[in-house]
């Protein structure tokens, strides 16, 4: 049938079957044969893609993958499935970078467990979206009992509540939101003097240590704040904030007619693995009365460690927490929450739509997440830390985590007692930063083999390692995550770094020798 006048054909039964077409694609009651096909197909690949997989990474360069992607014409489809993977192969699971690989040991990404994969399988299928209740229903009550776990292990007290997040740059811009409007009101409530909101924001600082996250910075640049608004403390000789420092800190800016408006805690800095002293930080916040937050982005996965829970001690006395499922709970990216210790001050989060979460909801006591998130669609990632707990339970998650910590401090061993390289500080998680030293060389050919040798051994794929800088100096690091790693996978990529930047170093010395500069 056809409408008057045109030529558009409209469906007379208004039921077109589930085989037909574009709709044989949708995931409906009429596919669900599709849906264990094609998704059997796809993790076939990938199982296979994962067992032959014999070192992190191919070395392929973007000059080669450049070409291959941008040759596809994405408006001519492949029409199926099998073709569709037999081409991703090519453009992606042949060359991606594979964590679960024994020596990747680069950044902070972890091998995940199957019962996160199962939780990741199942929330996309069903799509739930955590904004409202009758987008998501038990999916709602299912976070909030997870987030409530969180709170409990941290120990934040029943007033606790917060959020999961796409990652600790979110939950720390989120708990920054909060530490700027709880600073802004008190400020406010306390002075006659009527200050524009930018004559506000221009006075607001956050402290953190030199060796904290960059998350914070960008939070306080999206939040509108100064270019000076982030003040960064030294570290002592164990890369933990000098507290004594943080305290004279907080005494100048308040001679200086500035408000500090957060303290940002690390625990579990992202190169040194070091915890602040989370203690000796709350009993000056406290006595300051500034808003305390924890990023234990990193570190969170102590929470569940059988032996090593007391490193986090202090942290139950924050305002608010990051904590990242996605890096020490061994669960696929994302996944990260923020807590808080007062869950009114998510309130500065809410934003009352018509059509979506009017105030009368609150009144109804229907439960709604969008209320305390800065996003409104929101994945259900929750479900898989629910999965992780109820398949293998929080001990089990713990005794993965304490074995890459373990294993750090035996590399940290290892490393310090090789006169081919220099290790900096002990982590108290799981990294060790270090650098080849080759003989009698120059701190600019010291830079220079160590950022080769980190270059060549990806280029080969024969191991990942990272790079930082310390102390203005090049350095490797090694971000372990992954128990399979064993002593003697570190003891091998250490052998080939120093190979690369030893072979650097040589090759260096020589040309020198036959073309001495000047
Ligand atoms: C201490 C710390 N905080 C925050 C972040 C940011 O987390 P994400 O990458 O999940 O946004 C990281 C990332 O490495 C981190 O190490």
């Amino acid at each position: 049938m056809s409408l008057p006048g045109s030529t558009v054909q409209v469906p007379t039964t208004g039921v077109t079957p589930a085989s037909h077409g574009a709709r044989a694609h949708l995931f409906t009651a009429g596919t669900v044969e599709d849906y264990r096909r094609v998704l059997a197909e796809g993790i076939g690949r990938v199982a296979t893609r994962m067992a032959e997989v014999d070192r992190p990474f191919t070395g392929v360069t973007p000059d080669e993958l450049v070409p291959r992607i941008a040759g596809i014409d994405l408006d001519r489809p492949l029409g199926d499935s099998g073709a569709a993977l037999d081409e991703l192969h090519d453009v992606y699971l042949r060359d991606a970078v594979y964590f679960h690989h024994p020596r990747y040991l680069a950044h902070l990404n972890c091998p995940v467990v199957i019962p996160a994969l199962l939780g990741e399988a199942v929330l996309t299928a069903v799509n739930s979206s955590l904004d409202t209740w009758d987008q998501s229903a038990g999916g709602t009550l299912i976070e909030r009992r997870l987030i409530d776990w969180t709170a409990d292990r941290i120990g934040l007290g029943p007033a606790a509540d917060g959020i999961f997040t796409s990652g600790g740059t979110q939950s720390n811009l989120q708990a920054m939101l909060l530490a700027r409007e709880e600073t802004c009101a008190n400020l406010v409530g306390r002075t006659t003097e009527r200050q524009s909101r930018p004559e506000l924001l221009s006075r607001l600082r956050i402290i953190t240590s030199a060796a904290g996250h960059f998350s914070v910075q960008k939070a306080a640049k999206l939040l509108g704040l100064g270019a000076d608004a982030v003040v960064t403390v030294p570290t002592d000789a164990d890369r933990r904030m000098r507290t004594a420092d943080l305290a004279r800190e907080i005494a100048r800016c308040r001679e200086e007619g500035l408000a500090v408006m957060a303290v940002v805690a690390t625990a579990g800095t992202t190169d040194f693995g070091t915890i602040d002293p989370l203690p000796q930080i709350a009993d000056i916040c406290a006595a300051a009365g500034v808003w305390l937050h924890v990023d234990a982005a990193y570190g969170c996965g102590l929470l569940v460690s059988p032996t090593r829970r007391h490193l986090l001690d202090g942290i139950e006395r924050a305002d608010s927490v990051t904590v990242d499922y996605h890096k020490s709970f061994f669960q696929p990216v994302s996944s990260s929450a923020l807590l808080v210790r007062d869950r009114r001050v998510l309130r500065h989060a809410t934003w009352h739509a018509d059509y979506l979460n009017p105030a009368r909801m609150v009144e109804q006591r229907i439960p709604n997440q969008v209320d305390k998130s800065i996003q409104t669609t929101r994945r259900f990632d929750a479900l898989k830390l629910w999965l992780t707990l109820r398949i293998m339970g929080p001990d089990a998650v713990g005794e993965l985590f304490d074995e890459v910590v373990d294993r750090a401090a035996a590399a940290w061993q290892l490393l310090s007692g090789d006169p081919r390289f220099e290790v900096v500080t002990r982590s108290q998680l799981s990294t060790v930063v270090f650098r080849y030293l080759p003989a009698a060389a120059g701190r600019e050919v010291v830079d220079d083999a160590n950022l080769y040798a980190r270059e060549a051994l990806a280029a080969s794929g024969a191991g990942l390692v990272a790079g930082t800088k310390v102390d203005g100096a090049h350095y490797l690091k090694l971000t372990l995550l992954n128990p399979e790693t064993t002593m003697d996978d570190i003891a091998h990529v250490l052998d080939l770094i120093a190979e690369h930047a030893g072979w650097y170093a040589q090759t260096r010395a020589t040309a020198e020798l036959s073309c001495p500069v000047g």
